[in-house]
């Protein structure tokens, strides 16, 4: 008998993962403007996924399908830049890092059940149960909201306040999970939530501020990257287009109203940067939308949580220029970085801090972060996490180091935080 569940077990494993066998991934860093211009431009020919952003001097990983591999390893030969294998094949890889997910539950069975969600990559129920959890425990500041996402799941998002937002204080805004793939984000919003109300250390972030925190923006591209497809990145509509039930889902971080659809974008619902049939048609982005709306006057700092890249990025990333606001947008920046930076690991990059597009070389158009600052928020940032870099060798970063990041990323959020208080605090008081 359990000979006969752990073959069944295996042949599940087996079957998990199948479309990406062949698949490979390679690490790749461009050295100067001109090889980061020639990988970007080639992204298309060969259908590349940056899943980790390169930058000059960055090093990028880029997932490649079986029929190009063998053009792409010949452009990179040409045009000199430097590569090295990441995976040779997806799949295996993708067993590989469940794997190390089951072990990680296990060594923290004993310390905490095994169901804490800044501990592991936890299924969306283990996020949901934790978030009730914390509004059931701690009614007087923690004020739930529920609504819901295309494929009808709760879309649940927390408010944070001494006095449930009725003294007019400044709110900071952080969200995760918008790209259903990025599994390390969720985690730090989450922590965020725990050093909010469970295990305050910082008081004066609750005297001074309100917060909404929404670690999982997009449950419905989650869940499915959990049970179908590792690598989905937009939610899951199917209501976009003629095409879109074979092919579901927006990028969301392509879908707010700002610049919609005009750089950075496909119109073809089968692209991984489909920006939708109109700005906000997504009613996930659209919730952040009215998030912003809502608390226009008094939202100061936005994060919006992304992966991989170590970087620290502001608007405008639709053209690369900048906003009237840009000297504290990079000096702010710089301070959570610097907040980041001193608290990590050898082996993580160091963070940048700059403008989205001048950093990663391509423009987006309708990115939550750039309509934030648009609509009036001072201070406004897309983070994206470290991770897979040479010698991390999961497909993400192993889940024994997502505890390292909600610690470090923590100490980016109260800088940041306290320097938006001592900057815009007063603006309407
Ligand atoms: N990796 C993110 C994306 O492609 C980066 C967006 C950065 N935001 C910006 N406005 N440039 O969605
Ligand atoms: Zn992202």
């Amino acid at each position: 008998m359990k000979f006969l569940v752990l073959m069944l077990f295996v042949t599940a494993i087996h079957a998990k993962h199948e479309t990406y066998s062949g698949w490979k991934s390679f690490f790749v860093k461009p050295v100067n403007h001109d090889q980061l211009s020639k990988l970007t431009s080639k992204i298309e020919e060969f259908d590349l996924d940056f899943v980790s952003n390169a930058a000059v001097n960055r090093e990028g990983v880029v997932l490649v399908k079986p029929q190009y591999q063998v053009d792409f390893l010949k452009f990179l030969s040409d045009e000199n830049i430097f590569h090295q294998i990441h995976s040779d094949d997806l799949k295996k890889q993708f067993d590989i890092d469940d794997q190390k997910i089951e072990a990680r539950k296990l060594a923290t069975r004993s310390v905490n059940g095994g169901r804490i969600p800044y501990d592991n990559y936890q299924p969306l129920d283990v996020i949901y149960e934790y978030i009730d959890k914390i509004a059931e425990n701690y009614p007087e500041t923690v004020t739930l909201v529920n609504s819901k996402s295309f494929e009808g799941r709760p879309l649940k998002y927390l408010k944070i306040s001494k006095d449930k937002f009725a003294s007019n204080k400044p709110v900071i805004f952080i969200d995760a999970g918008i790209h259903a793939r990025e599994w390390i984000t969720p985690p730090p919003v989450i922590y965020a939530i725990h050093k909010l109300v469970e295990n305050v250390t910082e008081p004066d972030l609750l005297d001074n501020f309100d917060w909404i925190l929404f670690p999982v923006v997009n449950p419905d591209g989650y869940v499915h990257t959990f049970e179908r497809q590792r690598m989905w990145r937009k939610t899951r509509s199917t209501d976009q287009n003629v095409l879109s039930q074979i092919c579901p889902g927006v990028d969301g971080n392509r879908n707010f109203n700002f610049f919609w659809n005009t750089i950075g974008t496909s119109n073809n619902p089968c692209s991984d940067i489909y920006a939708g049939s109109r700005p906000f048609s997504e009613v996930e982005s659209r919730t952040v939308g009215e998030i912003i709306e809502e608390n226009l006057d008094r939202m100061i700092l936005f994060i919006t949580v992304h992966s991989y890249g170590s970087m620290i990025l502001y608007p405008w990333g639709h053209n690369g220029t900048l906003s009237q606001n840009a000297f504290s947008l990079h000096t702010v920046g710089i301070d959570m970085a610097d907040a980041i930076n001193k608290l990590s690991l050898p082996n993580f990059p160091n963070y940048v801090v700059g403008n989205g597009m001048l950093i990663l070389n391509y423009a987006v158009a309708g990115a939550a972060e750039d309509y934030a600052h648009y609509r009036g928020v001072p201070l406004a940032y897309t983070f994206e996490l470290p991770g897979l870099r040479s010698g991390f060798d999961g497909f993400h970063l192993d889940p024994i180091y997502i505890h390292q990041v909600c610690i470090e990323t923590w100490a980016s959020f109260v800088v940041g935080a306290r320097r938006a208080g001592e900057l815009y605090g007063r603006r309407n008081l």
